[in-house]
C-alpha cells in the first residue's frame, strides 16, 4: 500500500467502478434525462441523502436535499419548524420548496420522507422528474434512524410503532414511483449502481456494465 491508502484490491474496484461501460451508461443517462430531476423518495432512513449525493457525483449532476433547502428558506431547522409552527406549516413549505426545486433540473433531488404523500408534489415530480423509491425493511430503517435524533416524527412515541404506522400509510403511495430500488445494508455504492442500472433500463440506455465489469475484478 502506498501513500494513497489504497490497497491493490480497492484500486482495482475503484477502476472497475469507473469502467468504460459504466461511464458510457452514466453519460447516456445524463443525456436521456434532459432537464428532468432524479427524485429520491422513501421513508426516513432509506438512504435518500447518502445515495443521492453519490449518484449525483457519479452522474456529474448537482445534488439538492429538499430538507436542507426548506431549512435555508425558513432560517430554522426542521425540528424548530415543527416545534414552533407545527407539521401542517412544514408540509406547506415543503410543497412550495420542492415545486421550486423541480424547476431547476437536471439534478438529483432527495426529498423528505413525507413529501411524496402530497398529491401536488407527486404530480410535480411526475411532470419534472423520474421518481425512485428507495425501499428498505423495518429493521434497516430503525437501525439507520437510531443514529441521529433530529427527526420530529420519531421524537414522539416509540420509533418502531411510528415507523410501522408510516410504512403502512406510505408504502402503497411510494409504490407509485417510476422505479423501486431495494436499499439493503450494503455499501452505498452498491445501491447507487443498482439505481444507475434501473435508470438506464427505464430510459432505454441499458448497458451490460455489470457483466463486463465483473471480468475485470480478480
Ligand atoms: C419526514 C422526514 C424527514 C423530514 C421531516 C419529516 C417524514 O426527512 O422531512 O422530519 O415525514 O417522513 P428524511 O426522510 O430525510 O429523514
Amino acid at each position: 500500500m502506498g501513500d494513497s491508502g489504497l490497497t491493490p484490491t480497492t484500486m482495482t474496484l475503484r477502476l472497475a467502478e469507473h469502467s468504460k461501460d459504466r461511464e458510457q451508461q452514466l453519460a447516456q443517462i445524463r443525456q436521456s434525462l434532459g432537464p428532468r430531476s432524479i427524485v429520491l423518495i422513501g421513508l426516513m432512513g432509506a438512504g435518500k441523502t447518502a445515495v443521492g449525493r453519490r449518484l449525483a457525483n457519479w452522474l456529474d449532476l448537482p445534488f439538492t436535499d429538499a430538507d436542507t433547502e426548506i431549512e435555508a428558506a425558513a432560517g430554522q431547522s426542521i425540528k424548530e419548524i415543527f416545534a414552533e409552527h407545527g407539521e401542517a406549516y412544514f408540509r406547506e413549505g415543503e410543497r412550495k420548496v420542492i415545486a421550486r426545486l423541480l424547476e431547476g433540473g437536471p439534478q438529483v433531488l432527495a426529498t423528505g420522507g413525507g413529501a411524496y404523500m402530497n398529491p401536488e408534489t407527486r404530480a410535480a415530480i411526475q411532470a419534472h422528474g423520474i421518481s425512485i423509491w428507495l425501499k428498505a425493511d423495518l429493521r434497516v430503517l430503525l437501525k439507520r434512524v437510531s443514529r441521529r435524533d433530529h427527526r420530529p416524527l420519531l421524537a414522539v412515541g416509540d420509533p418502531e410503532t411510528v415507523m410501522k404506522t408510516l410504512m403502512a400509510e406510505r408504502n402503497p403511495v411510494y409504490a407509485e414511483a417510476d422505479l423501486i430500488v431495494e436499499s439493503h445494508e450494503v455499501p452505498h455504492d452498491v445501491i447507487v449502481g443498482a439505481v444507475a442500472d434501473a435508470l438506464a433500463a427505464k430510459l432505454g440506455c441499458d448497458m451490460p456494465a455489470r457483466k463486463r465489469r465483473r471480468k475485470k475484478v480478480q
